[in-house]
């Protein structure tokens, strides 16, 4: 099963529970939040404050992606804040097992991120722990940037990995979600698919998201 989540950054945040319903109206059924520190990306955005102000706003699953240095410092705040699932990338965490344990310590869905550069075999040992792995199709920091096309031989190496091991876990995809790569992101084998700019760049989230799902949803064959 297909499902759109939709990442706020490229949303008017000025206008934030108001976007966040027309994406939900239009069918996104994840609502992806962004949180970038300046250090392990060249970008600063929001934190456990506005997440807590979401909370509020959405019943959806607020799935935290984390793009810091020091995410262990932080997840207590999060838990507190209402995030459901919390992602931390493989290159920014020194003790990732430790990382992946106190999220769900506190209670929400670990995720494991991987940028472009980084090979999905280095995950084989700490899959069992996480409910998702999220695929980079672009280098984190900003929104409405190219999808890298390799990708697309991660997620399908990521799919040959998880029925070799046996488990259950989900594959996200992030960046340069849009209608030319939809097709190929959802036949290699996504299934969470976060978009931005593709739902919230044009000011019309609600039949921006809702074009886009029909899109994955016919290219998955659902
Ligand atoms: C980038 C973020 C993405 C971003 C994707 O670092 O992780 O979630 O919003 O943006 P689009 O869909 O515009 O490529
Ligand atoms: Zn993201």
């Amino acid at each position: 099963m297909v499902e759109l989540a939709a990442s706020i950054l490229s949303a008017d945040f000025a206008r934030l529970a108001d976007e966040v319903a027309a994406a939900e109206r239009g069918g996104a059924t994840v609502i992806h939040v962004d949180v970038m520190d300046g250090h392990f990306v060249p970008n600063i955005t929001l934190g456990p404050p506005v997440v807590k102000s979401l909370r509020k706003a959405t019943k959806l699953p607020l799935d935290c992606h984390l793009m810091i240095e020091n995410a262990d410092e932080f997840i207590p705040a999060f838990a507190d804040a209402g995030a459901n699932w919390v992602s931390v990338h493989y290159e920014a965490c020194r003790h990732l097992h430790r990382s992946l344990e106190l999220i769900a310590a506190h209670g929400m869905e670990p995720a494991v991120v991987l940028n472009p550069a980084t090979r999905v075999e280095f995950l084989r040992d700490i899959l069992p722990m996480v409910h998702h792995v999220l695929i980079m199709s672009v280098n984190p920091g900003f929104g409405g940037q190219k999808f890298i096309e390799f990708s697309l031989n991660k997620i399908r190496r990521l799919v040959e990995l998880r029925r070799e091991l046996n488990l259950g876990f989900r594959i996200e995809v992030d960046g340069g979600v849009a209608h030319d790569t939809v097709a190929r992101v959802v036949q290699a084998g996504a299934e969470l698919l976060v978009a931005g700019n593709a739902v919230f760049g044009a000011g019309n989230a609600e039949q921006d998201a809702r074009a886009l799902l029909t899109a994955a949803r016919h290219a998955a064959g659902e």
